[in-house]
């Protein structure tokens, strides 16, 4: 039997002292997650991206910041789970190396409108022309806001994108010279509008 006054040691002395108890909770979490996170960093499925994915061309990137600034993903996920239900809606589900040209990532965590992942190509143009000027035009129901400043006149500074671009080949998108040069150029003329759903059409099509 114990002697409550004997010399406490072990597990006990762990116990009863807050300060120890708290710092070994600590190191074990630590340990758990550098054991789960750090193999991602070197992994091949999580570094390298899936056969056909190619880096957002200047458009889809001007594109894109405007659904960031929007804050679309407040509203809609780019990230399909791997359950039945999801796939059958959405499509495939995701996988990490779709995303390695997001910096950041658009996984977004609720959705008030359906997943995006997979939304390129399933509509025209046309419609998300419409749809993003007014969503209930199309989907009486829809309590997605109306984004008609996004066109006509709301017109891309082309002198934006290549800076963006370069800044994306630093942390690894491999964008050549020739289409940092060529970028200005290729969103010249274009609204915002024409950028968003040039970004929505390439989302998810690598595969498709
Ligand atoms: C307040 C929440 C909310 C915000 C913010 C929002 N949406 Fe939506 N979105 C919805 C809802 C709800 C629907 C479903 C009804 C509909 O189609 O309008 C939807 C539908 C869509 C669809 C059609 C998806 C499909 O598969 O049918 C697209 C594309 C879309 N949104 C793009 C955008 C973009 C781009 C932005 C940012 C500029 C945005 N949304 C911002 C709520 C939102």
């Amino acid at each position: 039997m114990a002697n409550p006054n004997q010399a406490v040691g072990g597990h006990e002395r762990i116990e009863t002292s807050n300060f120890l108890m708290i710092v070994l909770i600590l190191v074990a979490i630590l340990f758990g997650g550098l054991v789960e996170i750090v193999p991602l960093f070197f992994q091949r499925s999580t570094t390298q991206p899936v056969e056909g994915l190619k880096p957002y061309t200047a458009l889809q990137l001007a594109g894109r910041d405007v659904y960031i600034r929007e804050g679309c993903y407040n509203c809609h996920s780019q990230m399909i789970r791997p359950f039945r239900a999801e796939t059958l809606r959405y499509g495939p589900y995701s996988t990490a190396g779709e995303y390695v040209y997001d910096h950041p990532f658009q996984w977004g965590s609720k959705r008030t409108g359906p997943d995006l992942q997979r939304v390129g190509g399933k509509y025209s143009d046309e419609w998300h022309r419409i749809h993003m000027n007014n969503p209930r035009d199309l989907v009486p129901e829809s309590n997605m806001p109306a984004y008609p400043w996004l066109a006509p006149k709301a017109n891309l500074d082309p002198a934006d994108v290549a800076p963006k671009m370069r800044a994306l080949r630093v942390v690894g998108v491999p964008y050549t010279d020739d289409e940092i040069a060529k970028a200005a150029e290729a969103v010249k003329g274009k609204n915002e509008l024409d950028a968003v759903i040039d970004y929505l059409q390439v989302l998810g099509t690598a595969r498709k």
